[in-house]
């Protein structure tokens, strides 16, 4: 069956109703006909048929056992870091989100988990970097905002021999590209905000794991820390997954037709987008991928932030705005947006050059 079919067949009718959209079960509690005993659903906070749906379709999406839904894509990244505890390390890829570089570095390190950031775009600096007390690996591929691709296969072999989870962060390419948990990654995590989601109007996280007992371990932190996914967005969220295999291709067509573009522009210096075959790890991201995404990022010959802001305040189709993902263009610059979280230093040395620019490219053809 075609994965696009397959998918809108995930999304189940209502077997009360026969209503074809997903109810949105918009209640805080369940009547329960004795204590215990009632019809799978106690109070919301612990489950919602609504958000109930969400985590059953991203864990078919993701070949996993179990999905979970949060509030936003850092409290999913949150519940994954709270299967930790003090001493343990994680290694995470060094080009790393800047909202997830703060919440390893200014609230768990405080708590005793140590972080150690790798170029994971070669396996063997992950290899090199693991100790005794790494009980956690940590990759973004695609990476934001440079784009760089990490073998899962190669680290999931890895992470196993020395008995780490690997965790990998899925949001740029979405499963409708990229399936880490078959290439033997142990979770997923997404920002849902971003192309699940698709619209630019909610904010999403999800969490998948490949073996039902580490889900039970996520389903108990979502439940005692409390950051769920509402009902609201959680309807919002089905109807962003059921176009995104078709908006994901798009996306993809546009966006390597903006590199070509920009590959070729005298201004330009760097162009960063794994569907160009120049790209370090095209052959890995065409192994692991079935497309390359919609997120091209680029630096300028003039290489200031100066220069950069002045671009992206220049720009019609582009908007400017944090986020990406979304049906709509929109430009970033990191270095003074979403990566500025990360010293100076650390930011230029996993590629984040000054004038760096971000693109999601939309639909418009
Ligand atoms: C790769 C990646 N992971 C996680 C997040 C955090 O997600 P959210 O903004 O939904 O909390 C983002 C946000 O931009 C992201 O780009």
């Amino acid at each position: 069956m075609h994965a696009t079919t397959k998918l809108i067949h995930t999304i189940p009718v209502d077997a009360l109703t026969g209503s074809v959209s997903v109810p949105i079960y918009q209640t805080s509690t369940f009547v329960q006909e004795a204590p215990g005993i009632n019809k799978g659903y106690d109070y919301a906070r612990t489950n919602n048929p609504t958000r109930a749906v969400v985590e059953s379709v991203i864990a078919e999406l993701e070949n996993g056992s179990t999905g979970i839904a949060f509030a936003s894509g850092m409290a999913a990244i949150d519940a994954v870091v709270k299967l930790l505890k003090s001493g343990d390390e994680i290694i995470a890829v060094d080009d790393i989100y800047g909202g997830a570089f703060r919440l390893f570095t200014h609230i768990y390190q405080k708590f005793g988990i140590t972080v150690n950031y790798v170029d994971s775009s070669d396996a063997e600096n992950v290899f090199n970097a693991i100790s005794p007390k790494t009980k956690l690996i940590w990759i973004e591929t695609p990476t934001n905002p440079t784009l760089k691709i990490s073998d899962i296969a190669a680290i999931a072999k890895i992470a196993k021999a020395r008995n780490c989870l690997l965790c990998v962060d899925n949001t740029f390419a979405s499963p409708a590209l990229q399936k880490p948990i078959s290439l033997g990654a142990d979770i997923v995590v997404h920002s849902a905000t971003k192309y699940l989601g698709g619209h630019s109007d909610l904010i999403a996280g999800l969490v998948v794991t490949k073996e039902e007992q580490l889900g039970e371990k996520i389903k108990f932190i979502q439940n005692a820390s409390g950051a769920i996914h509402s009902p609201f967005d959680s309807w919002l969220l089905i109807r962003g997954i059921e176009t995104l295999s078709l908006r994901v291709k798009q996306h993809c067509a546009n966006a390597q037709a903006v590199a070509e573009f920009l590959e070729q522009h005298h201004a330009v210096k760097n162009v960063y987008y794994p569907g160009l075959k120049k790209h370090r790890n095209h052959i890995i991201a065409k192994k692991q991928s079935t497309g390359f995404g919609g997120i091209v990022s680029f630096s300028l010959k003039e290489d200031t932030s100066e220069s950069a802001k002045h671009l992206v305040t220049s720009t019609g189709l582009f908007k400017l705005a944090e986020s990406l993902g979304g049906i709509k263009s929109l430009l970033c610059h990191p270095a003074s947006m979403t990566h500025k979280s990360i010293p100076e230093e650390k930011r230029r040395a996993a590629g984040v050059a000054d004038s760096l620019i971000r693109l999601s490219v939309g639909l418009k053809i």
